[in-house]
């Protein structure tokens, strides 16, 4: 991959795992990358990463994106620097082993895994279609099944029921919290969002589509293992993509010629895929894009 000079991308946790890897192609291909992290060590040893001779094709803006506010913030901040954006890869994200929620009240996957990715596609909506972007949301598939354990039986997709909620705080409730479930629902609402978006972004050239990287070795699948298979860790991290495989999908998907104008589409690894029927419903993606604009509107 070259040729990317004088590109700006934003890649969403760039700090760990795939987002590294497609921060550091990004930079090698010649583009300008900027990020938004949280922990400034971690932002240090991005730096060291990417080197001292593409330190100026590096811009860290800190932030923690599961609070509105600093989303907010890092938005405004990138909009006022960068005329135009190329490349928007929603990419940070975690599975949360049990019901936490964000300084904004929100359970923490609907707060991280969907609105993050949500208030960057709108709150960047200007300089996204100034530069006609690709837009990447790194999902998962585990919205069309949300076993952790394949063994037998079919596959059971996330829900989605947006009947009678006011609010995104009331999803993921902790009556009948499943943690895996919750993960799930929330990159289905993204991909749902997106579906939405991209219609909507559509005549300013600006495309929107979604990944599953594949499964892959980094610090979420510490805590995707099913605790029964825990000791098993490190065998099981060899049977796994690296992270630079995984950073492939969304890699292809945000810069291949060969995609130009393909929008609102899901892509497992290679291929394009389908996902659960409820994410097609317009009036399902119309309500969840009422409630999601307002959460960032107070
Ligand atoms: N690994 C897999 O098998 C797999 C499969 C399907 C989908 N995915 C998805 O792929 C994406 C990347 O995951 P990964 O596997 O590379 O995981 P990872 O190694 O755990 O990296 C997650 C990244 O997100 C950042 N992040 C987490 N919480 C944040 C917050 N509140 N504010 C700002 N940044 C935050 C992390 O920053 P810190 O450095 O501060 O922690 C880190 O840079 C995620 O969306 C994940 O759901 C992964």
């Amino acid at each position: 991959m070259t040729g990317l000079s004088p590109r700006t991308a934003v890649v969403t946790g760039a700090t760990g795992g795939m987002g590294k890897m497609i921060a550091a192609a990004l930079i090698d291909a010649g583009a300008r990358v900027v990020t938004i992290a949280r922990d400034p060590a971690r932002a240090d040893a991005l730096r060291a990463h990417v080197g001292p001779d593409n330190q100026h094709r590096l811009d860290i803006i800190p932030g923690d994106l599961s609070r509105r506010d600093d989303l907010r913030t890092a938005a405004q901040v990138i909009e006022d620097r960068y005329e135009q954006i190329h490349i928007l890869v929603n990419n940070a994200g975690a599975h949360f082993p049990d019901r936490r929620t964000s300084a904004d009240g929100v359970e923490m996957h609907i707060a991280l895994d969907y609105l993050a990715a949500y208030g960057l596609m709108t709150r960047l909506g200007a300089p996204l279609r100034r530069g006609r972007a690709r837009v990447v949301n790194v999902a998962s598939d585990t919205l069309n099944d949300t076993r952790q354990l394949k063994l037998a039986g079919k596959p059971r997709p996330a829900t989605l029921d947006l009947t009678g909620v006011d609010d995104l705080a009331a999803l993921n409730p902790p009556d009948g919290f499943v943690p895996f479930e919750a993960y799930a629902r929330a990159k289905l609402m993204t991909v749902t969002a997106g579906y939405a978006l991209a219609r909507s972004f559509t005549p300013d050239g600006v495309t929107v589509n979604a990944v599953h990287p594949g499964i892959v070795a980094t610090d979420i699948i510490d805590d995707l293992v099913p605790a029964l298979l825990r000791p098993f860790g490190t065998l099981i991290r060899r049977t796994m993509l690296t992270p630079t495989d995984g950073a492939a999908t969304a890699l292809r998907i945000a810069t291949d010629p060969a995609l130009e104008g393909v929008t609102g589409q899901y892509f497992n690894q290679g291929l394009a895929a389908t996902t659960p029927p409820i994410s097609h419903d317009v009036a399902m993606q119309e309500r969840l894009l009422a409630l999601s604009e307002s959460h960032f509107a107070t």
